[in-house]
């Protein structure tokens, strides 16, 4: 196939797993069209993704490795991938910038400084599951991902960066925006950038003003006492990142793994009988549901040999750990079938290497705090939805469900 030949991946990301198996049938890394028209490539397998993830020829610094970096302003539709590379965070940095702009906020996310935090998710987490019990008291339907899944690390983010309760609407509305790649309007990208700005800037002056107890003082310290260590533009990015990489991703692993264990009865009993633990619901989650199912982009730093391939350099590459996760030549040909059994703790659904994720720890905690709670409160809890009525959230890179409805009692 030659690079004119590029699919075009869903925006509104209406059937993953199809789309992950029908790119792998046409080799191990495939020319795409991103949203907009964009052009990357996107690995098809698991070995393809690890190695490009760990190749120090690939690049996450669109200003110094994308060759079409300067040509966004020329396309309009291109303008919403500014949300993800048009902001300077450790997120989009290499080398030593990304060394730098990691360490100022990764050692406040290790194991330890995670388990401090257990019994603050315990408590909302506690809190919730009651709301949840009086709003569903008379067999009304309720919303696991409202009332449980989306306000449990919500909350505990906002909390650890100070986020004052005025402003967590807000906040929320503008990382599901960003996570919402079915617009690629230039319309909705400027409102994305001057939302990032009224937001987090919103944020960055009321802890000017009332510093506290919280990572973003933090972060301000920093960047007052040290400018060469946190610019200003990259302490707004850096919470940008943190604050919405720290629940939507969350939102969607509770969310899907009580999608899958309500689905499927059997192996919701072998989690209740104990023979499967909750770690491994959550790692098969991550496997087949990964809540972030592609992240761009990437960038070829030389030329790259990918089997009988060659991305240039300069090119733009999407990391795809849904296809990673589904891929049967490293899961076996039922890949597909969620499993917790199968006890696959080697997803790639974390990231690997100098960008893996910082708030593994914290999801961890999060989720095996909620789900077993969950489930241990309400016995006979069950989808009050039919396949065809769950809908996806409308994203090529958040994978996860817009609503889960349920029952509380039989
Ligand atoms: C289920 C939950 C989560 C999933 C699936 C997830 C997934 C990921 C992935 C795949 C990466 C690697 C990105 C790359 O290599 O380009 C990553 C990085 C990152 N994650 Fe998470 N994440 C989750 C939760 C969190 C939480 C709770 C936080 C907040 C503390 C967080 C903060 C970050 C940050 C700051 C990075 C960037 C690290 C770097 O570039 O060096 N994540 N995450």
């Amino acid at each position: 196939m030659t690079v004119t030949d590029r699919i075009a991946i869903d925006p509104f990301g209406a059937d993953i797993p199809a789309e992950s198996a029908r790119l792998r049938a046409l080799g191990p890394i495939v020319p795409v069209e991103l949203p907009g028209g964009i052009p990357a490539w996107a690995p098809t397998g698991y070995d393809v993704l690890k190695e490009l993830i760990l190749d120090p020829q690939v690049s996450k610094d669109p200003r110094l490795h994308w060759r079409l970096f300067p040509e966004i302003g020329a396309n309009p539709s291109w303008a919403w991938i500014l949300g993800w590379v048009g902001v300077v965070n450790m997120l989009s940095t290499y080398g030593p910038d990304h060394t730098r702009l990691r360490k100022l906020v990764a050692p406040s996310f290790t194991v330890r400084r995670t388990e401090a935090m257990r019994p603050r998710v315990e408590a909302i987490t506690a809190e919730l599951l009651e709301a949840l019990e009086a709003a569903g008291a008379d067999g009304e339907t309720v919303d696991v991902r409202e009332a449980l899944a989306h306000p449990l690390p919500m909350r505990l983010i906002c909390e650890l960066f100070g986020v004052p309760e005025e402003m967590r609407e807000d906040t929320a509305e503008l990382i599901a925006a960003i996570m919402d790649t079915s617009d690629p309007s230039p319309e909705h990208a400027t409102w994305v950038q001057e939302r990032i700005g009224a937001v987090l800037g919103g944020l960055i002056a009321y802890k000017v003003e009332q510093p506290g107890d919280d990572m973003t003082t933090e972060l301000i310290r920093v960047r007052d006492e040290d400018g060469d260590r946190l610019s200003d533009e990259e302490l707004l990015y850096t919470l940008l990142l943190v604050i919405g990489a720290g629940f939507e991703t969350t939102v969607n692993l509770i969310g899907n793994a009580v999608v899958a264990l309500l689905r499927d009865p059997g192996q919701l009993a072998a989690v209740r009988s104990g023979a499967v633990s909750w770690d491994a619901v959550i790692d098969e989650t991550l496997r087949l549901h990964p809540s972030i199912a592609s992240l761009p982009l990437r960038f070829a730093v030389g030329d790259l040999k990918v089997g009988d391939v060659t991305v240039p350099a300069g090119d733009a590459i999407i990391t795809t750990y849904a296809a990673a996760g589904l891929d049967p030549e490293h899961y076996g040909p039922e890949a597909g079938v969620f499993d917790a059994s199968r006890a696959a703790d080697d997803h790639l659904s974390f990231g690997i290497g100098v960008h893996r994720c910082i708030g593994a720890p914290l999801a961890r905690v999060e989720a095996l705090t909620a789900l077993p709670a969950l489930f241990g409160r309400f016995p006979d809890l069950r989808l009050a939805a039919t396949d065809d009525e769950l809908r996806q959230v409308r994203s090529f890179i958040a994978f996860g469900w817009r609503e889960i409805p349920v029952r509380l009692r039989g």
